[in-house]
């Protein structure tokens, strides 16, 4: 290589030495046949381009420029040489036109290959000025604010502009490459769903820009807004849960948030969650909470070895009776539940049992039908939770969410106070008794009806 590079240079200067004599005797016009002007002397930095474009390399310079003085270098200045075309029309001597596309970048459109390409060859391929760091180069024309970001795009941050753009033209807007969704996934092909996956209608329907940025953001993973913000754009009865409702959940409001407990592209669940929905819960909730004060119960442990699971707890659900997202009621209920051990029965206090189970459980004295916890007609639930001065709220006798007796029965005890008030419930085929905590072992029997008053007058 370095051999023929001298070989090469010493015939140039030969052949400058016997072209100027040409020129001398025959005038101008006679440079047509000039075939290389680097020589030791003249134009040394052709020679020195890391990349030379091929005519330059070749020495064809009049394929360019053409000669119109016939003083070279001018003894007055000014130019001996003119190009032999301006704009496009220089380039389109030798190369094809360049491929069309709808959307033509402006400084192609208007024929200035210049300035971006070095007509003599540059220090990158491509007759590039920049090497593999294309931002410099594009960013001469374009505002830099889009791509410095505290979040950089990988191939933004390394330059690799056209990775993505046609630097020319291309038949998808913004000079796409590809199709804006193909253009993301043909490198993010971590991204393919499993078959089976729940997708997210955005994340197959939409464009990845309708949440992230192409080139950089403020946000980390690219975001266009913040979470949970971003979320609420287009789930507002979400975003009202958010703001508005009185028990909030604080799974929203920290780390993750959103992400706490959904993907955001597809999952295997149902409902876009990480995982299936009570391990998900139990994830946070099955750890023995610390603190001192109001520490919330790990539900983990209340659920292990039970033989009876509250219905929707058997089918694996928690939200058939908590809102995740916040709600109105204590612990996040979907309806209506007191607090509180004592809680009279009004129309309304106990919705939330009342939407899964007999509506009327409470509000008649006597039935026939509307529960088995009845002495003959007398409708025992009435007695114990109806009660003005002292009615007794359910979870005075049940457990919420699952037990080792039937009936979901509290075998453990009712928390009162510091103490556990123990139920002792025994079930006959028409009946039962329990010696609980409040009285001493009492019976009821639906079909010979005990007398309470007889008992109470002895
Ligand atoms: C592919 C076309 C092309 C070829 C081949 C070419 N040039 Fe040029 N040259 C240009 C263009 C276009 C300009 C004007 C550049 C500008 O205005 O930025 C130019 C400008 C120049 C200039 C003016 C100074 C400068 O750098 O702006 C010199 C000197 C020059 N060329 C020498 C040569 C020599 C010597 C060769 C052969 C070794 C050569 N050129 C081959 C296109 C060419
Ligand atoms: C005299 C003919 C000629 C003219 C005029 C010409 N080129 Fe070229 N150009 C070539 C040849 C030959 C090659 C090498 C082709 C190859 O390697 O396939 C080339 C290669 C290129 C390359 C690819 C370089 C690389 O590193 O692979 C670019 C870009 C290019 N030219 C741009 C231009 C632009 C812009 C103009 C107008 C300013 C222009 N050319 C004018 C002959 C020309
Ligand atoms: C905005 C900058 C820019 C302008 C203006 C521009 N080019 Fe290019 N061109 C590039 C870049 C960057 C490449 C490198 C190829 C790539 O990364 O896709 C390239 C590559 C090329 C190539 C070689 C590869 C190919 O795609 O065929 C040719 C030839 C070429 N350009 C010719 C031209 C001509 C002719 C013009 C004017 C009509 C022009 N370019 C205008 C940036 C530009
Ligand atoms: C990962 C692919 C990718 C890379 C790399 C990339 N862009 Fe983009 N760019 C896009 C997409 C996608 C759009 C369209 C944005 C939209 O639809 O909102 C775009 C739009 C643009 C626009 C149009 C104006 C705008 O913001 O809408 C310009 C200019 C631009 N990019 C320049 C650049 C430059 C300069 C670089 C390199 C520093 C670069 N891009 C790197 C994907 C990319
Ligand atoms: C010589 C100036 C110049 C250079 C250099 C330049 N651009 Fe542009 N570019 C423009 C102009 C002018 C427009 C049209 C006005 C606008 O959208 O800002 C444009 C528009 C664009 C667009 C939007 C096209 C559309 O229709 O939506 C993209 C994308 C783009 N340029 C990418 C690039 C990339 C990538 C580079 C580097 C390879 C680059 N530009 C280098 C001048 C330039
Ligand atoms: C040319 C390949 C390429 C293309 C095309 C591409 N990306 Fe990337 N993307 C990367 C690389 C490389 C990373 C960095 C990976 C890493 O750090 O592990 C990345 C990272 C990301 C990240 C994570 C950033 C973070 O902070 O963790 C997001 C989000 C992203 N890309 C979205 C997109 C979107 C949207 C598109 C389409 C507009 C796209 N990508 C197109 C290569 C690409
Ligand atoms: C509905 C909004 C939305 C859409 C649409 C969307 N994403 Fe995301 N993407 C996110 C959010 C939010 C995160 C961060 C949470 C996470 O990592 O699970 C993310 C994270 C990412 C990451 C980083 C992953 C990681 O774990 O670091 C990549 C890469 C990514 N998205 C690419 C894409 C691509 C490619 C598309 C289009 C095919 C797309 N996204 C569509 C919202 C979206
Ligand atoms: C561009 C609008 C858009 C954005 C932004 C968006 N979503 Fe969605 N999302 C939808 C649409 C549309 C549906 C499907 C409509 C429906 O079934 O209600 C959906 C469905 C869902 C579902 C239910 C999936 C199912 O199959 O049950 C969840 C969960 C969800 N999105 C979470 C999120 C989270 C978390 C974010 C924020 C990272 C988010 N979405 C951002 C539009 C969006
Ligand atoms: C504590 C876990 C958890 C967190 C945190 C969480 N969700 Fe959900 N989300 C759920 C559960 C559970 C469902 C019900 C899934 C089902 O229907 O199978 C759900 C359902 C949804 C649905 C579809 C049904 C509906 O209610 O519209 C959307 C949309 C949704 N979530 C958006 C969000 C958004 C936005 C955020 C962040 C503000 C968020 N979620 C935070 C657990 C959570
Ligand atoms: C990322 C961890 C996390 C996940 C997952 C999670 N939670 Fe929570 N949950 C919390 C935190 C933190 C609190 C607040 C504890 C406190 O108030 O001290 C809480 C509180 C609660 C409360 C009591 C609210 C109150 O105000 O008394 C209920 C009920 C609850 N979560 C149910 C659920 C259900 C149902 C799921 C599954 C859909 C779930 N949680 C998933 C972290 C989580
Ligand atoms: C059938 C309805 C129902 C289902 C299903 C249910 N819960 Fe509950 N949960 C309740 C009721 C009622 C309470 C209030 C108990 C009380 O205070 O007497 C409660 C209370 C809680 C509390 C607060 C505990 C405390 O007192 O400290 C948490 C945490 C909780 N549930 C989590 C869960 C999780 C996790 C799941 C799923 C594994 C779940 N729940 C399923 C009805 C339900
Ligand atoms: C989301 C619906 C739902 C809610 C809300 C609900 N339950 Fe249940 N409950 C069920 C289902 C389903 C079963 C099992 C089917 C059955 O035996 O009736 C069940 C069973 C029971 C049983 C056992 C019945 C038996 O015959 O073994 C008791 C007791 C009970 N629930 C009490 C309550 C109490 C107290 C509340 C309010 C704190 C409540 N439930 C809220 C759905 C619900
Ligand atoms: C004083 C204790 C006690 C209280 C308070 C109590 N229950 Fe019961 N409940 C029982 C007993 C005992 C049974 C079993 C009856 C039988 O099968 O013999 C029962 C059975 C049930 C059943 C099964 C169907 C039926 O009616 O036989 C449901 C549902 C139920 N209770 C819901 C509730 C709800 C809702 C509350 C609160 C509004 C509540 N209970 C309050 C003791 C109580």
């Amino acid at each position: 290589m370095m051999e023929k590079r001298r070989l090469m240079n010493f015939s140039c200067r030969f052949l400058a030495f016997f072209l100027l004599v040409q020129v001398l005797i025959l005038g101008p016009g006679a440079g047509t046949v000039l075939a290389s002007c680097v020589t030791a002397a003249c134009h040394q930095d052709m020679a020195r381009i890391a990349r030379p474009h091929a005519p330059v390399a070749e020495g064809e310079c009049l394929e360019c420029h053409r000669r119109q003085a016939a003083d070279h270098p001018r003894k007055g200045g000014g130019r001996s040489f003119v190009l032999v075309a301006t704009g496009a029309a220089l380039c389109a001597n030798c190369h094809d036109l360049l491929p069309a596309g709808k959307v033509v970048h402006e400084p192609v459109a208007e024929g200035d290959c210049l300035s971006c390409h070095q007509a003599h060859g540059g220090t990158g391929e491509f007759l590039l000025a920049v090497k593999d760091d294309q931002a410099s180069l594009c960013l001469e024309c374009h505002e830099g604010d889009d791509f410095s970001r505290e979040y950089v795009h990988g191939p933004v941050g390394s330059g690799a502009c056209t990775q993505c753009h046609d630097p020319h033209a291309a038949d998808q807007p913004a000079l796409l490459r590809q199709p804006s969704r193909r253009l993301c996934l043909s490198c993010h092909q971590e991204l393919e769903p499993a078959p089976g996956a729940v997708l997210h209608q955005p994340f197959t329907a939409k464009k990845c820009t309708a949440c992230h940025a192409p080139h950089s953001a403020a946000q980390s993973r690219l975001l266009r807004e913040e979470y949970p913000g971003l979320c609420f754009s287009c789930h507002q009865q979400v975003g009202r849960e958010y703001k508005k409702a009185k028990e909030k959940h604080l799974a929203l409001y920290k780390d993750e948030r959103c992400g706490n407990c959904h993907a955001v592209h597809f999952s295997p669940q149902p409902g876009l969650l990480l995982e299936k929905e009570m391990d998900l819960c139990l994830g946070c909730h099955g750890k023995d909470d610390t603190r001192k004060s109001k520490p919330l119960k790990n539900i983990k442990t209340e659920l292990e070895g039970k033989k009876h699971l509250h219905g929707p707890l058997a089918e694996g659900s928690c939200s058939a009776c908590h809102r995740p997202h916040g709600s109105d009621y204590f612990r996040l209920l979907s309806g209506s539940y007191p607090a509180s051990f004592y809680a009279p029965y009004h129309q309304g206090t106990y919705d939330f049992c009342l939407s899964c189970h007999e509506p009327n459980l409470l509000r008649f004295p006597d039935t026939t039908i509307y529960t088995a916890f009845r002495n003959g007609k007398q409708n025992l639930h009435y007695l114990h939770v109806v009660n003005r001065r002292k009615g007794r709220s359910c979870r005075a006798c049940h457990q919420p969410h699952a037990g080792s007796g039937v009936k979901l029965i509290n075998e453990e005890g009712a928390p009162f106070g510091d103490w556990k008030i123990p139920l002792r419930l025994v079930l006959t085929p028409t009946g039962g008794s329990c010696a609980p905590g409040c009285h001493s072992r009492k019976s009821y029997d639906r079909k010979n009806p005990l007398d309470y008053n007889h008992d109470r007058k002895k």
